[in-house]
C-alpha cells in the first residue's frame, strides 16, 4: 500500500524523550558535555520537539542536576522546542532563569504514584501549577501536561479512563496547550488505547493529546497503531529507547524514536525526521552509558530498515 491507511493522520509530530526520560534514569552520570552534543545531535535530526532536561529537586533526579548548564549549552534550531520539566515554582524560575521558552508540568492520574513522584496529591499539584501555566502562557511560552499512570499505576494497579480524562482536563483548562497520556510503566494494550482515548475525546480536541508509551511488555507500537487510527496525531519517544521513572518501580524505557519513526515512515506518514541521524544520537548516547540501545530498529540490519525510511 503506497498511502497512509484510512483514517490513520497523513503527519505526526514526535516528541524526543531522551535526554530528560532517558538521562533521568541512567545509573551512569553522564557529563553536561556528553548530554549538550547528544541534544545537538538530535536537533540535526528534524525532530521538532526535544524534552531538553528538567528543573526538579537535585535530591530526586540527581541526574538532571545540570538542567541550567545543558539549557543553556545547547543549540536552540529554529523551530524546534526544547521543553523542560518543571514541578513548582522553584524550577519555574530557574527554568526561566536558563532562558526556556516552552515548559512541561507533571502530575498523574493516580494518588500513590503522585506522591512518591512530587510529594503531592493530585489536587495539590493543580494548585501548584496554576500560577506557573498561567505566567507562562501570559509570557508567550509553550506549555505541556503530563498525566502519569494513565493506564495503570505501579502502587494502585488499574486506573480507570474517566479519572485520567478528568485531570487532563483540569490541566488543559489550566493552559496547557498539549496534554500527554503517559503509560509510566508500560501496561496498556491497544482496547485500553481505545478506552482512553474515548474518554479523551469527548472533552479535549485530540490535537492537544499526546500518548507517551513505555515499551516495558513490548506494547508500545501496537498502542501506537491503535492510538493512530483512533486520530491521535502525536507521539513520544526516546532515541534508542532509553527511559523510564525512578518513583515507578519497574518502569523501563520509552518506546524508542527509531521504532516509532519506522512505523510511521513504513505506514507513509510523515515526521520530517531522519531516522538514520536519531539512530547516530543513540549511538552516541549508547556508548556513553555503557548501554546497548533496546530498538529493534536499532539493531536491525541497517540495509532493512533503511527501506521504510
Ligand atoms: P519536596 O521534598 O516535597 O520539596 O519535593 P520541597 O519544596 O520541600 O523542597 C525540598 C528541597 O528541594 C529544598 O532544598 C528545595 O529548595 C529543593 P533544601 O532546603 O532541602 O536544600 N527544591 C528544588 N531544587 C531545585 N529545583 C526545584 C526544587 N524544588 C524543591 N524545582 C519536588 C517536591 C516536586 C521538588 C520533588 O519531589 C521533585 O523534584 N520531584 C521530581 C521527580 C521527577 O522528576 N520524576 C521524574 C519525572 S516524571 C516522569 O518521568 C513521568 C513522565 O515521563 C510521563 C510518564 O512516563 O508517565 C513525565
Ligand atoms: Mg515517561
Amino acid at each position: 500500500m503506497s498511502s497512509v491507511m484510512p483514517g490513520v493522520p497523513t503527519k505526526v509530530k514526535v516528541c524526543e524523550m531522551g535526554p530528560r526520560d532517558g538521562l533521568q534514569n541512567e545509573a551512569r552520570s553522564v557529563d553536561a558535555a556528553t548530554k549538550i552534543h547528544y541534544i545537538d545531535m538530535l536537533s540535526e535530526s528534524g525532530l521538532p520537539v526535544i524534552e531538553a532536561t528538567s528543573f526538579v529537586s537535585p535530591k530526586a533526579i540527581p541526574q538532571l542536576a545540570d538542567a541550567y548548564e545543558v539549557f543553556t549549552g545547547i543549540a536552540k534550531r529554529p523551530g524546534v522546542l526544547y521543553p523542560v520539566l518543571v514541578p513548582n515554582a522553584k524550577g519555574f524560575a530557574r527554568a526561566k532563569e536558563a532562558g526556556a521558552t516552552a515548559i512541561a508540568v507533571f502530575t498523574a492520574a493516580s494518588e500513590t504514584f503522585t506522591k512518591r513522584n512530587i510529594n503531592m496529591s493530585i489536587r495539590q499539584s493543580l494548585e501548584i501549577f496554576a500560577p506557573i501555566v498561567r505566567e507562562a502562557r501570559a509570557e508567550g511560552m509553550w506549555v505541556r501536561g503530563y498525566v502519569s499512570t494513565c493506564f495503570g499505576c505501579p502502587y494502585e494497579g488499574p486506573v480507570a479512563p474517566a479519572k485520567v480524562a478528568q485531570v487532563a482536563v483540569a490541566l488543559a483548562a489550566l493552559g496547557c496547550v498539549e496534554i500527554s497520556i503517559g503509560d509510566t510503566i508500560g501496561v496498556g494494550t491497544p482496547n485500553r488505547v481505545v478506552e482512553v482515548v474515548e474518554a479523551l475525546r469527548r472533552e479535549i480536541p485530540l490535537e492537544r493529546i499526546a500518548m507517551h508509551f513505555h515499551d516495558t511488555r513490548g506494547t508500545a507500537l501496537a498502542n501506537v497503531t491503535t492510538a493512530l487510527q483512533e486520530g491521535i496525531s502525536t507521539f513520544d519517544s526516546s532515541s534508542g529507547g532509553l527511559g523510564g521513572c525512578p518513583y515507578a518501580p519497574g518502569a523501563s524505557g520509552n518506546l524508542a524514536t527509531e521504532d516509532l519513526l519506522y512505523l510511521l515512515h513504513g505506514m507513509k506518514v510523515e515526521t520530517g525526521v531522519d531516522l538514520h541521524k536519531v539512530r547516530e544520537a543513540s549511538r552516541f548516547i549508547s556508548e556513553a552509558i555503557g548501554k546497548t540501545p533496546t530498538s529493534k530498529a536499532y539493531l536491525a540490519p541497517e540495509q532493512w530498515w533503511k527501506t521504510a525510511s
